[in-house]
């Protein structure tokens, strides 16, 4: 492994296809990045098992196995801070973090959402865009707030809604271009090009 690539934790629940994209995309040769650890909530997440497939370090961590959340997120904090995580990239983490995960990793979490944000947050983004006659949708990668999914946008990329489109075929179209997104969002962040300054985020040249 590199010493020289900056270390990324993932924070999964389910398909993870996001983690799949970004781990491949690590491999490549310019990545400046690699996957140390994923963190998953469920049991049967297939992005755990996909871990498995990848030699990824892979801890399935229900937080009801803690006292509280924030016992849970504390926990989180000493797992990642003992790795040197520099970036954590919730991919599907199908929970609302607190301010204490915030507050440790303040501006090194990263999410990605299928809308552009600020338009449709939280649940079936897809669905509501249809539900809403939207022309254009697409997905947002964000720095992840005390909010739901109202962090600083790092990058958007938008996609175009067909008349005959529903949920599941906005989705896949969506869904392929957050597979590119989030690994420019990552690369660009550990190459320390994204400059914040309260909700603006400035991709430095
Ligand atoms: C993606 O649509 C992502 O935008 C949203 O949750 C979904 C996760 O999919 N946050 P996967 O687990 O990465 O396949």
């Amino acid at each position: 492994m590199d010493i020289k690539k900056g270390k990324v934790a993932i924070l999964l629940s389910g398909r993870g296809s996001n983690f799949e994209a970004i781990y491949n995309n690590s491999l490549k040769k310019d990545s400046n990045f690699q996957i140390e650890i994923v963190v998953s909530d469920k049991k049967k997440a297939r992005g755990l098992e996909l871990a498995e497939k990848f030699g990824i370090e892979n801890h399935y961590i229900p937080p009801r196995k803690f006292e509280t959340r924030e016992h849970y997120e504390k926990h989180l904090i000493q797992l990642f801070e003992q790795k040197n995580i520099g970036l954590i990239c919730l991919a599907g983490f199908m929970r609302i973090i607190t301010g204490i995960l915030i507050a440790g990793f303040r501006n090194r979490i990263m999410n990605i959402h299928p809308s552009l944000l600020p338009a449709f947050p939280g649940l079936n983004a897809q669905g509501q865009a249809i539900g809403y006659g939207a022309k254009i949708s697409g997905c947002t990668v964000h720095f992840v707030d005390e909010g739901m999914d109202t962090g600083p946008i790092i990058l958007q990329k938008d996609i175009k809604v067909m008349d005959n489109d529903d949920e599941d075929s906005l989705s896949i179209r969506i869904l392929k271009e957050e597979h590119i997104l989030y690994s420019k969002a990552i690369q660009l962040y550990f190459d320390q090009k994204l400059k914040i300054e309260g909700r603006k985020v400035t991709i430095l040249p």
